[in-house]
């Protein structure tokens, strides 16, 4: 029988603490010797890199090509991504090929002349997760698992759902009671997958998982599963390439778990080191004030050790205090000279509404990222003329309740926050109620045309 064709780069697993190269990981992917987690290396480049003209041109003609792999916009990458065996094992729902918007309205709100916006929440199932589901859950069902597993805020819950699915193998969630949005957790729902809501936050499910994936043949689809960490290298890559590799000043990301900005991150170095792009952008991490273990630790140790929140925010995604890739996320920024920055609860408010207002739109969590870069301006970190990408992470759709809220004017009605809360007046849209009839709706037509 002739084997499998093979995709994909020589690659070998290795802890980011003491390098222990393992071909076979623990069923937490830790470390077996110093505890840490492993990420993917590919020690073939150091001796034969792949040549970056090759590599360009060889992803841009993927583009046009029929293949299921090809139309990916992972896997269209896959030369900077893990070998596979090609065919069956590979799970995609198409993912990637999200757009990059310009952002006029949003650039004068910040300060900045150059504003655009990755929007990750175009992708199957409305968040950046599926890039790094199509290769970790490819490479469960490559393994033989059944069984595939995560704790979540609700996207990676959705992500896991779907492609296990597509992929023929069950699926358990364990999401935080109360704390996950209705559209994350009905898209769980549908997708077939065991939900168990606990009744704890987001970083006790994590702790019970693992616990579970010790007693139980479940493969781990959180984020220190390094594969997922790969796929999500391929946003970095399709943004650089609709730059025509030239790369933006600054590139802003909202940090929960901090795989997303490690996944970025290792992208950007690895595109450095291969000489695909000249420079590197400088990679900075907002989080919500309520939710900042990233900005405390860098603040509190310089990075060296983990200062753990009790973490509180109303962008539920990001409501993580003890993130598990703290130490791969402080090595990103430290290595591209980017930065932390935090942002309270009204300013996430006011960002996603000004987002919105744009015709774009984005999850709570995802707007950090405005709301951050104007504080970045404001500290001089961003100059006026530079380039900003924003990695919008999650769609609007995915959280309603919010967006309704806000409008209505009742999202921090009995908060604290609530006198800090009049300046978002200006952005809240609240549906009117009007007899039916043509004249009403005329009436109140004109009323706005002699507002604006
Ligand atoms: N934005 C959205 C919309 C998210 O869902 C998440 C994380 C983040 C940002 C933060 O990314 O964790 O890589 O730093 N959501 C996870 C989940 C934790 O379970 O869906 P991160």
């Amino acid at each position: 029988m002739t084997p499998p064709a093979q995709t994909g780069a020589a690659s070998e697993l290795r802890c980011i603490a003491c390098g222990r190269v393992t071909d076979r990981p623990a069923q937490d992917f830790r470390c077996s010797v110093c505890g840490d987690l492993l990420e993917i290396a590919y020690p073939g480049w150091s001796s034969a890199a792949p040549d970056p003209a090759t590599l360009k041109s060889l992803w841009r003609r993927r583009r046009t090509s029929h293949d299921a792999l090809d139309q990916s916009g992972v896997w269209r990458f896959r030369d900077l991504l893990p070998e596979f065996s090609k065919g069956e094992s590979v799970i995609t729902l198409r993912e990637g090929n999200t757009p990059l918007y310009e952002m006029p309205q949003c650039a004068r709100m910040a300060g900045v002349q150059y504003l655009f916006a990755k929007h990750q929440g175009m992708n199957p199932t409305g968040s950046f997760k599926d890039t790094g589901m199509t290769v970790a859950a490819s490479a469960a069902r490559q393994r033989g698992f059944r069984w595939v597993a995560c704790a979540s805020t609700g996207n990676t819950s959705a992500s896991m759902a779907a492609y296990a699915a597509r992929g023929g193998m069950r699926s358990l969630v364990l999401i935080p009671e109360g704390k996950v949005s209705w559209g994350k957790l009905s898209q769980a729902l549908d997708y077939g997958a065991v939900t168990c809501q606990l009744k704890t936050d987001f970083d006790g499910c994590v702790r019970v998982l693992n616990e579970v994936v010790q007693r139980m043949p479940v493969y781990l689809l959180n984020s220190v599963n390094p594969y997922r960490i790969e796929g999500q290298k391929t946003a970095a890559l399709e943004l650089l390439e609709q730059f025509d590799w030239q790369p933006p000043d600054h590139i802003i990301v909202p940090g929960g778990n901090l795989g997303n900005s490690s996944a970025l991150g290792k992208a950007l170095l690895e595109l450095h080191q291969l000489n695909v792009i000249p420079r590197l952008p400088r990679l900075s991490v907002v989080q919500a004030e309520g939710a900042n273990a990233l900005v405390r630790t860098l603040a509190e140790t310089g990075g060296q050790r983990l200062v753990s929140v009790q973490a509180e925010t109303a962008a539920s995604a990001i409501r993580i205090g003890n993130p598990a890739s703290w130490k791969k996320a402080v090595r990103a920024l430290k290595a591209t000279g980017g930065t932390v920055e935090q942002v309270s609860e009204v300013e996430i408010a006011l960002a996603k509404a000004e987002i919105g207002a744009e015709g774009i739109g984005c999850e709570p969590a995802s707007a950090v990222t405005l709301a951050g870069l104007k504080k970045l301006v404001r500290k001089g970190f961003v100059k006026n003329g530079e380039n900003v990408v924003l990695i919008l992470t999650g769609h609007l759709l995915k959280d309603p309740d919010f967006t309704l809220k806000f409008h209505r004017g009742d999202l921090f009605t009995g908060s604290e926050s609530a006198s800090a809360a009049r300046v978002l007046a200006e952005q809240q849209r609240a549906p009117v109620v009007l007899d039916a009839t043509p004249e009403a709706v005329v009436q109140e037509l004109q009323k706005r045309e002699d507002r604006s």
